[in-house]
C-alpha cells in the first residue's frame, strides 16, 4: 500500500514538472492544451489538496472523511481539510482560502447543488482544478470542474421505490408512506426523492402522505418522525433518505409504542454499520447502499489529472442493496 502512495506522488510530481516545463514554469494560471484548468506548477514534492467537507452530519460522512484523510496520506498528499458544518458559506470561504494558498487541487462535496459558479470561476481563473466528490453542482458550465466522482442518487431512489412497489404489488388498500428527506437543496435529497417517485407512480396504491427534511441527522429524523406520528395514525411505510434519519425515526416509533420494521416498514439509504445493525434486528427492512469510501478514487483522479491524463467527466460508484437478512449476513464484514 505504501508503494502505491509513493508511486502516486511520483506520478503527480512528474506531471507537475512536465506541465511546468511545457508552460515555461513559474506561473500557475491559465488552461492546459485541452482548454481545461491546468495543474499548478511548483517545486514542492508533495501535491497539496484542499478538501472542503460538508460537515459531520451522519455516519456516512464520518466514513467519507476517514476515507479522504487516509487515502490522501496513502497517496503522499499534503491535505488541507475543512468542515463546513452543513453551511454553503463556510464551504465557499474554505475554497477561497485554498485558492489564496495556491493549492494544487481542490475537492469538495457541495452541501447544496446551486450557487457555486462564482467561486468555481475564481478557482478556474487561478488555474486550480476542482474535483467534485459525493455530490454534484447544477452549474451549466461543466468546464468549471474536472470530474464528479460519486453515487447515482436517482438510481438509489429508484431502487428504494422498486423494492417497495414489489413488496406491495398486491396490496388491498392504500399504502401510506412518510418520507424523511435529506438536506434541502442537496443533490441526494433532490435525486433520491425523484428516483423514488418515478417508480412508485407505477403503483397507484403507494401514496406519500407527508414529506419533510430531517437534514440527514439522527436528531432531526427523530423530531420529524415524532411530528409525523402525531399528525398521522395510519403510517405504513417510512422512506428515509439516509440511515441516520431512519435510526432517529426508529427511536420515535418505539417511543410511540410501535414496532419498527413490522408496524411501520422502513427503507433507508447508506448502509453504514448502525444501519446494518438495525436491519439485522429487523427494524429496517431494506437498505439501498451509498458507498462513502471515495478517497482512493479521488486521489487517483487528482494524480491522473496532474500527470496530464484524460479524466472521465463522471465517475460512478458501484453499490448494492440489502434486505434485513442480507444485512445480517454482511454485518460481520462491514467496514464502516
Ligand atoms: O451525500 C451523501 C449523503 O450525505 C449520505 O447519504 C448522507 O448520510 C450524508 O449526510
Amino acid at each position: 500500500m505504501k508503494k502505491a502512495g509513493k508511486l502516486g506522488a511520483a506520478i503527480a510530481l512528474t506531471g507537475l514538472m512536465l506541465f511546468a516545463a511545457a508552460c515555461g514554469g513559474g506561473s500557475n494560471e491559465g488552461t492546459n492544451n485541452k482548454g481545461e484548468n491546468k495543474p499548478a506548477s511548483g517545486t514542492d514534492k508533495k501535491v497539496t489538496l484542499g478538501f472542503a467537507q460538508v460537515g459531520a452530519e451522519s455516519g456516512w460522512r464520518t466514513a467519507n472523511t476517514e476515507s479522504i484523510k487516509s487515502s490522501a496520506a496513502e497517496a503522499g498528499f499534503d491535505l488541507k481539510f475543512s468542515d463546513a458544518q452543513q453551511k454553503q458559506e463556510n464551504q465557499i470561504k474554505a475554497i477561497r482560502s485554498y485558492i489564496q494558498q495556491k493549492v494544487d487541487a481542490i475537492a469538495f462535496s457541495p452541501v447544496v447543488e446551486s450557487g457555486w459558479d462564482t467561486v468555481l470561476k475564481e478557482a478556474k481563473d487561478a488555474g486550480i482544478p476542482v474535483f467534485l466528490t459525493d455530490r454534484a453542482v447544477d452549474s451549466k458550465d461543466t468546464s468549471l470542474y474536472v470530474t464528479f466522482i460519486g453515487s447515482d442518487f436517482v438510481e438509489e431512489g429508484r431502487r428504494a421505490g422498486q423494492w417497495l412497489s414489489d413488496k406491495f404489488k398486491d396490496a388491498d388498500g392504500d399504502v401510506n408512506i412518510v418520507e424523511l428527506q435529506g438536506t434541502t437543496g442537496s443533490a441526494p435529497a433532490i435525486d433520491r426523492k425523484a428516483g423514488f417517485e418515478e417508480i412508485i407512480k407505477g403503483n397507484s396504491k403507494l401514496k406519500v402522505i407527508a414529506s419533510q427534511t430531517g437534514d440527514f441527522t439522527r436528531a432531526k429524523g427523530k423530531e420529524v418522525m415524532q411530528s409525523f406520528l402525531k399528525a398521522h395514525k395510519d403510517i405504513d411505510v417510512l422512506y428515509a433518505h439516509n440511515d441516520d434519519m431512519a435510526l432517529g425515526a426508529i427511536q420515535a416509533i418505539e417511543a410511540a409504542g410501535l414496532k419498527p420494521g413490522e408496524d411501520i416498514i422502513i427503507i433507508s439509504v447508506d448502509g453504514v454499520k448502525d444501519g446494518f445493525i438495525a436491519a439485522s434486528e429487523g427494524k429496517i427492512n431494506f437498505i439501498v447502499e451509498c458507498n462513502p469510501l471515495l478517497g482512493p478514487q479521488l486521489m487517483q483522479a487528482v494524480n491522473d489529472f496532474l500527470a496530464g491524463k484524460e479524466i472521465d467527466k463522471r465517475i460512478v460508484t458501484e453499490e448494492g442493496v440489502f434486505t434485513s437478512e442480507e444485512a445480517k449476513a454482511a454485518l460481520p464484514d462491514r467496514k464502516y
